[in-house]
């Protein structure tokens, strides 16, 4: 729990539901600028939209992911403290437009996304990128296992779900780096879904192979988003894995500062985002769990799923605004 005391508890399911406004003012505000060609402008319209929602929240939130250092984000930095400081202290981590790419080129699954925890219970994780494996629930507890290879993993996968590796697909992001791996993975039958960005939407959507068709997640993103993915399959279920990739001298002093000591650590889930979770993620495009917001006459419609880890209960809330003015002009 975020919070212990009865009254605080249902505080905390109040909040729950608050969170939802939050990554919906953020994904409306992105949303304006879908397709336009500009990252920037979209991504700074979401972060606008999220921080003047975040300072209405009764929290002394700490954001601990987020826009980058404060010399380089002036809003939504790492530090920033939000929140109007009378509830709860807690740690948030957020990514107003996860996909700016995707936004930019109204392609599939760019979403707004926050998690908040209990203070010091999200990994204080450096803006480097992070190795990453996940997969959804109903396993055995480490039935994956990020020191192992992408053939053993698709192998003790495709076991455990009484199938074969070649009914399987893994998402990988498609980057050259993953060269190595793609050709692995091909070789071993299994179907990929390449994706040009987004992977906090990539690792969630393993958790519902069925709707989404992807079974297994792999490959080097951003360690911020692995954060984020993390807080939200500790709320869905699922397994995660993720390692900081910290391949020069600077990487590992700015992580130690962090409170990284061991750089090669392999950080489960539970790890990375520990106690109660609350995330709540809206679509901005539309996407494979997610639809995106729809502009109507006088209305305007979004789609959230908001969930916590204590309850495991997952709401999808599909809402219909009519109040346009707190979007700002339509
Ligand atoms: P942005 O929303 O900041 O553009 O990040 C998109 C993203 O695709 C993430 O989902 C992913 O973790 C990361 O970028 C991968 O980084 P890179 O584009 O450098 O491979």
């Amino acid at each position: 729990m975020v919070n212990s005391t009865p009254a605080a508890e249902r505080l905390d399911r109040i909040l729950t539901l608050e969170l939802a406004r939050v990554t919906e003012a953020a994904a409306v505000a992105a949303a304006r600028l879908r397709g336009h060609g500009d990252e920037k402008m979209a991504d700074q319209a979401a972060v606008d939209a999220m921080r003047t929602e975040l300072n209405n929240l009764p929290i002394d939130g700490r954001v601990v992911i987020g826009e980058g250092e404060r010399d380089e984000a002036p809003m939504l930095y790492i530090g920033e403290e939000v929140g109007t400081k009378s509830g709860s202290a807690v740690d948030i981590a957020l990514d107003p437009l996860e996909g700016t790419t995707i936004c930019a080129k109204n392609q599939p699954n760019s979403i707004a996304v926050i998690a908040i925890a209990e203070r010091g219970n999200l990994l204080y994780a450096p803006d480097v990128y992070m190795d990453k494996i996940a997969i959804g629930p109903g396993f055995e507890p480490r039935l994956i296992d990020i020191n192992k290879t992408a053939t053993q993993n698709l192998e003790a996968l495709a076991n455990a779900k009484g199938v074969k590796v070649s009914d399987l697909t893994a998402c990988i992001m498609d980057r050259p780096r993953h060269a190595r791996l793609i050709e692995e993975v091909r070789n071993t039958g299994a179907a990929i879904r390449l994706i040009g960005d987004g992977d906090v939407a990539g690792i969630i959507h393993t958790t519902d192979p069925e709707m989404t068709g992807i079974d297994i997640y792999i490959g080097i993103g951003g360690a911020p988003e692995g954060v984020l993915a993390a807080a939200a399959l500790r709320c869905i279920g699922g397994q995660m894995q993720g390692r900081l990739i910290l391949d020069t001298p600077e990487k590992v002093e700015r992580a130690r500062k962090m409170g990284v000591t061991d750089p090669n650590k392999a950080y489960t889930m539970e790890e990375m985002a520990k106690g109660d979770v609350i995330f709540s993620a809206t679509g901005v495009t539309d996407g494979n769990m997610l639809d995106g917001v729809r502009f109507g006459r006088g209305m305007i419609t979004t789609h959230t799923v908001v969930m916590r880890s204590s309850s495991r209960t997952v709401r999808e809330i599909k809402a219909t605004h009519h109040d346009l003015e707190k979007f700002g002009k339509h």
